[in-house]
């Protein structure tokens, strides 16, 4: 098998919005033994963002959108990620829709991991929901990107267990552990096809 250096890795962009633990994960993944892909730029829309904490210790270059006047910077991100040769987009806990145009670009190319077992919970408050309906299993779903929300072909699921006892909070968490298992192996499932 060819053995892969660091300038003929995949460079992937992750877009977060939040905590970052599903980058943390992508992270560690990348550094595994015969990794076929590097995390080379951390994009998001919250300069506030834990998971930017990553970017400073894994010295992984980051930027800061304001998504706010779309057009435009969407434009730009667009020209700012080809400039850094992205293969792949990770959405990763990255609470924004991205515009038909900016999808039109890397068509094919981005992912999401969305907490449920989709089609079901598209949006938001998707533990909430699956346990006000006393759903049997919820779950994660990793998913390639188009310009419907939540809806793009379907490359990984994990259904998981819901109990009684539990809260939206503590299904998240079980559900988490479970997505920290799928996005890298979607990702590899998705790289042996670029
Ligand atoms: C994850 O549970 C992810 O599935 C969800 O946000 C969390 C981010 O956690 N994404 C969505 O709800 C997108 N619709 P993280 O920041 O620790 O990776």
């Amino acid at each position: 098998m060819k053995k892969l250096n660091g300038t003929n890795k995949i460079n992937i962009a992750v877009f977060i919005s939040g905590k970052g633990s599903n980058l943390k994960n992508l992270i560690k993944h990348s550094y595994a033994y015969n990794s076929k892909f590097r995390i080379s730029l951390i994009i998001t829309d919250n300069s506030k963002a834990l998971g930017l904490k990553f970017a400073k210790k894994f010295h992984i270059k980051k930027k800061i959108v304001n998504f706010d006047n779309t057009k435009l910077v969407e434009k730009n991100l667009v020209m700012f990620l080809k400039r850094n040769k992205i293969s792949l987009i990770c959405l990763a806990g990255f609470m924004r829709i991205l515009s038909k145009k900016f999808i039109k670009n890397f068509n094919g190319k981005i992912l999401n991991i969305h907490p449920s077992l989709l089609p079901k919970y598209k949006g938001l408050n998707t533990h909430k929901r699956a346990i006000k309906n006393k759903e049997k299993f919820s779950g994660c779903t990793v998913h390639l990107v188009n310009s419907k929300l939540d809806s793009g072909k379907i490359i990984l699921q994990k259904k998981v267990k819901i109990f009684k006892k539990d809260t939206p909070k503590s299904l998240a968490l079980r559900i988490l552990v479970q997505e920290h298992a799928l996005y890298p192996k979607a990702v590899k499932k998705i790289l042996a096809n670029l």
